[in-house]
């Protein structure tokens, strides 16, 4: 599961306009912030493949890289921003709702978790609705290097804290990875678990 090239070929605005090719894909899915681009640069060991930004809402767009000629990693647009009315928040949807379910050559979407935090119920509903539309999912655990705060709980509690709530509504639990982009703790293991969905 090496990578060896990169290369970005392009951003989208809606979904029609994806490049349009038989490779399969991975999409990164995630709150804002939650570290999507930052996950993909440790990905593939480059610093500033994709843009990322310590303010939310850095990616707007739909944002292509094709990894060794053969396959996509795909940055979204986060959700959740945390600033905006609630409203705007499930915004995601209406622009990357068309993506995720139209894309024939999605092999699963990388739903990522900020593992410093406690389960959020926007998370939650997210994977819902990717579990409702039958799209397939793998939940990745982002910012595990992170310290608790004060009050708060570890990663490795606010994780247990998460998949709880998912089982209660999923009889087959989708698969999860946990990493963080710091240490580059599991890059090995999420490289590994996309090359053996690409080949299934
Ligand atoms: P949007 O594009 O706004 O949706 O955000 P994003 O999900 O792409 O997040 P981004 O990769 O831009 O990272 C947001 C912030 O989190 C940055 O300040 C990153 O340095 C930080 N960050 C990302 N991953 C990690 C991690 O694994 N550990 C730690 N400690 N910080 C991280
Ligand atoms: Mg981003």
């Amino acid at each position: 599961a090496q990578i060896k090239e990169v290369q970005f070929v392009k951003s989208s605005g809606k979904a029609k306009d994806c490049p349009k090719d038989d490779r399969p894909e991975f999409a990164m899915l995630g709150r804002s912030n939650v570290g999507k681009s930052s996950l993909i640069n440790a990905l593939v060991r480059m610093k500033e493949v994709a843009l990322t930004s310590k303010k939310p809402g850095k990616t707007q767009l739909i944002n292509h890289f094709l990894v060794n000629r053969s396959w996509y990693i795909v940055d979204l647009p986060g959700y959740g921003f945390a600033n905006a009315p609630e409203s705007a928040r499930m915004d995601w949807s209406s622009f990357t709702k068309g993506y995720f379910l139209n894309r024939d050559t999605l092999v699963s979407v990388l739903l990522l978790i900020d593992a410093s935090i406690p389960p959020q119920k926007i998370d939650l509903d997210c994977a819902n609705w990717l579990g409702r539309n039958n799209i397939p999912l793998t939940f990745v655990f982002t910012k595990c290097d992170k310290v608790k705060k004060s009050k708060g709980k570890r990663p490795d509690e606010n994780i247990k804290d998460f998949q709880e709530l998912i089982r209660k509504n999923y009889q087959e639990p989708p698969p999860w990875i946990m990493t963080s982009s710091v240490t580059g703790l599991g890059r090995n293991e999420l490289l590994l678990h996309m090359s053996q969905l690409r080949n299934y």
